[in-house]
């Protein structure tokens, strides 16, 4: 890993060995292949359940190159399962959390596993944390492992003027954001109670090659190369503030790098947009008509607008590097040229779950004026 002059000495230098907990999912596959294919020395543990939306494709590119796959570890397993969990803890550097249940939908339906994983799943990283830092302490090892909790935007609940800073008050409003927000508190409270190195993260809405397809920017797309229905959640004019994914791995390494114990760090988008104007541009992009998008009925409690005052991180020496026009046109073309990818990935329970989320809705859904 690189250290940033501006900023003082790197907490991890090459020859450091992190854990990647959810590693095998969007975000953290793109943080796993960015900072293995530096050839630094870095090391990583990849500690993955392989849940719907955690696949070994995304690490496939490690894999296939020997320098790389000599300095990665897959192991499958459940970060809420303390006998898996201790022993990886026992010999590395860092941990950082992908692991989460991410989809908001889902959590509407079946809330359960995102309170198992965000909640008891980050409770028993913690748990291993604070037994390696009682071993240095003792002079068992030479330093406790830092703690770095991925978070979202979304704990600040829906933000209809002006932008959240990281004192806010935390508003989450659906089960996801709920079990996000309990997740990070708990981290931060192990902070204050056992003096553990933690720091937290709360990106923006992100997306990128490897997005999984049930979220609006890869459904839609894949949806449209098919010319199916895209389904609009009411009038389409939430507002998000999009992040490339390869932006969020690389502040999420850099708070990792430079941020301060107990601190917490908004990772805001580059282009805060509503919707339909998302839609608009992908629709440009793959030279597809407005007349696929259907107008559905909307998600309960939808939250109408997330925006991030950035000030915090920026101080700490991290910007952004992708603009939306670039990163939306080079996902498109991914989506495009990685056609057995996604096909993969809407398979298993993908009709099932397609069904439910979006059959009635479909059937009852009404031409979305516009364009
Ligand atoms: P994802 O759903 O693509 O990946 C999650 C990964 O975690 C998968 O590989 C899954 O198999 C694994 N996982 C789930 N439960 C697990 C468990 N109990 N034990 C071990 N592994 C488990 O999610 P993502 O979009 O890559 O998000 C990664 C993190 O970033 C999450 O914590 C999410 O809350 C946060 N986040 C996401 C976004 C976004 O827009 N995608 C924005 C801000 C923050
Ligand atoms: P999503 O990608 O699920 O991210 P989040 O809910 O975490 O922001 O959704 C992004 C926005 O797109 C959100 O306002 C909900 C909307 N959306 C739709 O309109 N239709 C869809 O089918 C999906 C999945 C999302």
């Amino acid at each position: 890993m690189t250290a940033d002059p501006a900023r003082g000495r790197a907490r991890f230098g090459p020859g450091s060995h992190l854990l990647v907990t959810g590693g095998a999912g969007f975000i953290g596959s793109c943080f796993v292949r960015e900072i293995l294919a530096r050839h630094d020395g870095t090391r990583i543990t990849v500690l993955d359940k392989l849940t719907y939306a955690g696949n070994r494709a995304n690490l496939a590119a490690i894999e296939a190159d020997p320098e790389q796959a000599d300095r990665l570890r897959f192991v499958l397993g459940d970060i809420a399962d303390p006998a898996v969990v201790g022993p990886l803890v026992e010999d590395v550097d860092a941990v950082v959390n992908f692991a989460a249940e991410s989809h908001v939908d889902r959590s509407i339906h079946d809330p359960e596993a995102f309170l198992v994983t965000g909640v008891i799943g980050v409770h028993v990283l913690l748990e291993a944390c604070r037994r390696e830092a009682t071993r240095a302490a003792a002079g068992q090892r030479a330093t406790p492992p830092r703690f770095l909790q991925v978070s979202t935007d979304e704990v600040y609940g829906s933000v209809e003027t002006g932008h959240s800073r990281e004192d806010d008050r935390l508003e989450p409003r659906s089960p996801y954001s709920a079990a996000k927000a309990a997740g990070e508190l708990l981290a931060r409270s192990y902070f204050v109670t056992h003096g553990l190195d933690v720091v937290v993260t709360r990106g923006s809405n992100t997306y990128g090659p490897y997005h999984h397809p049930e979220k609006l920017i890869p459904l839609f797309i894949t949806n449209a190369i098919d010319d199916r229905p895209l389904p609009l959640y009411g009038d389409g004019l939430q507002r998000r503030d999009w992040l490339h994914v390869s932006d969020h791995a690389g502040a999420i390494e850099h708070v990792l790098q430079f941020g301060h114990p107990g601190e917490v760090y908004n990772v805001p988008g580059s282009a805060e947009l509503p919707n339909r104007d998302v839609v608009t541009r992908l629709l440009d992009l793959l030279g597809k008509p407005w007349s696929l998008v259907r107008q559905v009925d909307d998600r309960p409690g939808h939250d109408r607008r997330y925006a991030l005052d950035g000030t915090k991180l920026r101080g700490l020496g991290w910007r952004n590097r992708m603009s939306f026009d670039e990163g939306l046109a080079a996902t498109v073309a991914w989506f495009g040229a990685n056609e057995a990818w996604w096909r993969a990935a809407r398979s298993g329970d993908w009709d099932d779950y397609y069904e439910r989320q979006y059959g009635a809705r479909l059937a009852g859904s009404v031409d979305a004026a516009g364009g």
